[in-house]
């Protein structure tokens, strides 16, 4: 038996500005545990709060999975309250990495099922190795997906897809993911984590303030109608203009030369 001590769940390491967290249970294809998921909503918040940390990659260890969905183990015993319980621990801690005003990326090295799925669902985008299998399995076990699967598929993919994954519960290949626009990419899979650093280095470069505010923008326009949304669009759009970087940004284009941007 692994010691817990001695691997956490979860890894975090630096490259430049960019934060990888790794959930890290290969041995049960990260499956997410009560453990998991605590660990997860710590390492988002300490990237959230670090100011040295401009993006996110969120990936699985080894080879095989992102995340092969809840821990069935630790859930075959739960009561109804815990049950409920696990559904809003793993809730919150997606709600935070969705509502994180730093560009999330998932970095979808296998399988994402279940839980898996829903955790890719909240990042931001998502690039998928063309070996990864997705989809919402839990109909296999007598359960429905409990972490947002039935809520942030059917506004990513629509009914058609949400209805078709969650009701036959069959995994779908990279490809057909990424026709549904559940996956924003696929890629061969021995350039997954170099396409995906590319991508997550570019949003590190590019204007903080700005990257929330479009962040904001759509988070907040996915809950409300297109007046009030286009509202809350003019009012970031103005705030932009208070920041060095929307100076820097367009002065650099008139000068015909690459911005740099500081965040303020
Ligand atoms: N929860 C807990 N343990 C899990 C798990 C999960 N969601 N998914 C995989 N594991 C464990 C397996 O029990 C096994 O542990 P063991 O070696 O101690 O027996 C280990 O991870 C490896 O999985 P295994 O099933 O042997 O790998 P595989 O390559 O044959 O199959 C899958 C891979 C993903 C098809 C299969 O593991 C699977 O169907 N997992 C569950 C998917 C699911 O229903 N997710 C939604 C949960 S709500």
């Amino acid at each position: 038996m692994s010691d817990p001590a001695a691997s956490p769940p979860v890894t975090v390491a630096d490259r430049d500005a960019v934060r990888v967290i790794t959930v890290n249970r290969p041995d049960k294809l990260n499956a997410l545990n009560a453990a998991t998921l605590d660990a997860l909503d710590a390492a988002f918040a300490a990237a959230i709060a670090d100011d040295a940390v401009r993006a996110i990659v969120l990936t699985g260890a080894g080879p095989k999975a992102f995340v092969a969905g809840a821990d069935i183990a630790e859930m075959n015993t739960l009561t109804p309250v815990q049950g409920r319980d696990f559904a809003l621990r793993g809730q919150r801690m997606m709600r935070r990495v969705e509502r994180s005003p730093k560009p999330v990326v998932a970095m979808v090295n296998g399988f994402a099922l279940g839980g898996g799925l829903e955790l890719a669902m909240c990042c931001h985008l998502r690039i998928a190795a063309d070996t990864a299998r997705v989809g919402q399995p839990e109909i296999n076990l007598g359960l429905i997906p409990g972490f947002g699967g039935t809520q942030r598929l059917l506004r990513l993919a629509g009914r058609a897809a949400t209805l078709e994954l969650c009701l036959l519960g069959t995994p779908i290949d990279a490809a057909r993911a990424r026709e549904l626009g559940i996956v924003n990419r696929v890629v061969p899979a021995g350039e997954l984590e170099a396409q995906t650093m590319a991508i997550a280095q570019q949003l590190a470069a590019s204007a903080p303030l700005a990257l929330r505010g479009t962040l904001d923008c759509v988070n907040h326009g996915g809950e409300c109608g297109i007046e009030e949304g286009l509202e809350y669009e003019a009012a970031q759009f103005g705030l932009m203009f208070s920041t060095r970087d929307m100076r820097e940004g367009t002065t650099a284009f008139l000068e015909r030369r690459k911005p740099s941007f500081s965040g303020t």
